[in-house]
């Protein structure tokens, strides 16, 4: 059988566990769009935390429901609104003509699609016409969408457009403004559109701010780690299914080490899995470890690491030192610094969520086993 898991990759719904809470909330906003009262959402949180899993979730469940989804992936060149606006209308074209071949009772829609104009006048504008192109680029896509949802509503119930990795919108200035103006008139017109944008928390500044008119309009989901139950379920379904064990304190273990980060825990399961072994102990995690932190280092640790200056890393480094979260004046004292000299390596580490804040001023490593990778692969921690 090949291996159930996947780090970094997509879960199949009948391994997806946990989220609970998120689901219910979803499947409410589901429904009260349905009654002419959409609600959009924000999924956000740390890197590997489950964002693109659960929108895929979400996308399943609405699937089922016979919602149609259309799902938005940015691409770095994507760097003004109008070639948003494009884009959103080739996926929901794409995403129309999937839906209306594959289910039969959407077979009449399939001209409708296939005809379906996604070439909002763009034209090639004079330079002193450009701004004014460029309204009419938007007036014409929220016409556009008008346009469908009078085709289909009272046949297709709702209609919903995940943009996953949207953090890449802060680039696109006043991008978040203009879909929420957008799907704000056709909320207010009942047309059953769901937005929903999942992006890293560090990088999504806009959606963050709390009581911003942006936050109460794409209401804010944060992900966090899964319970350890949810953990254990995680490792123990896709063995079970296979008819191999693990005995307790192994995931009892795994819950510990992986502090229910998902792709730590996708990342554990897999080294574990390829072992092909009936019988799993604690004793055969231990002589993984160093492969498991190997593929962590490579896949998510050294990245992270990369990315930071010198100064942070001395900083990270006296972190990871500590078994506890530690001040900021214990941190400076440490480095050698003084607080105020430290305030914006500190905040960048927050940013790119290397460390997070924990209690009143304190801060920690994001992950502990970051922390052992850290304490192995920073050379000048000799010199500290
Ligand atoms: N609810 C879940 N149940 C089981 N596995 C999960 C769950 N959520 C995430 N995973 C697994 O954890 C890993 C990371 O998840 P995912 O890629 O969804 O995270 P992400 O937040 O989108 O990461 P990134 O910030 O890198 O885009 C994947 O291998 C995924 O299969
Ligand atoms: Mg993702």
């Amino acid at each position: 059988m090949a291996n159930p898991f996947r780090p970094g990759g997509i879960v199949e719904p009948e391994y997806f566990v946990g989220r609970k809470e998120e689901i219910i909330r979803f499947q409410q906003y589901l429904r009260n769009t349905q009654e002419g009262n959409p609600h959009h959402l924000a999924i956000l949180g740390e890197r590997g935390i489950g964002k693109t899993s659960l929108l895929r979730y979400l996308g399943h469940i609405s699937k089922s429901q016979k919602c149609l989804i259309v799902r938005v992936e940015f691409d770095p060149a994507t760097n003004s609104i109008e070639e948003l606006v494009l884009l959103i209308l080739a996926e929901i074209k794409r995403a129309g003509i999937v839906y209306s071949l594959i289910d039969k009772s959407a077979e009449r829609f399939k001209d409708f699609f296939q005809k379906y104009n996604i070439s909002v006048s763009l034209g090639v504008a004079k330079f002193e016409q450009r701004e004014e192109k460029a309204i009419e680029t938007k007036i014409e896509f929220r016409h556009r969408l008008q346009e469908l949802w009078d085709k289909i509503k009272g046949k297709i119930p709702a209609i919903i457009i995940m943009m996953d990795e949207a953090e890449q919108l802060e680039q696109i200035n006043g991008s978040l403004q203009y879909l929420r103006n957008v799907f704000l008139r056709l909320s207010e017109n009942n047309c059953g559109y769901i937005l929903v944008l999942s992006g890293k928390i560090g990088l999504f500044k806009q959606i963050k701010e709390l009581h911003s008119p942006l936050a109460r309009f794409f209401t804010p989901v944060t992900l966090g780690p899964l319970k350890p139950e949810e953990v254990k379920e995680a490792i123990e379904k896709p063995f079970l299914t296979v008819k191999r064990n693990i005995n307790t304190k192994l995931i009892n273990k795994i819950i510990d080490d992986s502090q229910g980060h998902p792709y730590i825990v996708q990342t554990i399961g897999y080294v574990l899995f390829e072992q092909n072994k009936r019988e799993l102990s604690l004793l055969d995690y231990e002589v993984l470890k160093p492969m498991i932190m190997k593929q962590l280092g490579d896949q998510l640790f050294r990245d992270m690491l990369d990315k930071t200056s010198p100064e942070e890393q001395k900083i990270l480094n006296v972190i990871a030192k500590s078994k506890k979260p530690l001040e900021m004046k214990t941190i400076s004292k440490m480095v050698g610094k003084a607080s105020n000299q430290i305030g914006t390596q500190i905040k960048r580490l927050l940013q790119q969520n290397c460390i997070k804040k924990v209690g009143r001023g304190k801060y920690e490593l994001f992950h502990k086993l970051f922390g052992e990778f850290i304490i192995d692969n920073l050379l000048f921690q000799k010199m500290l």
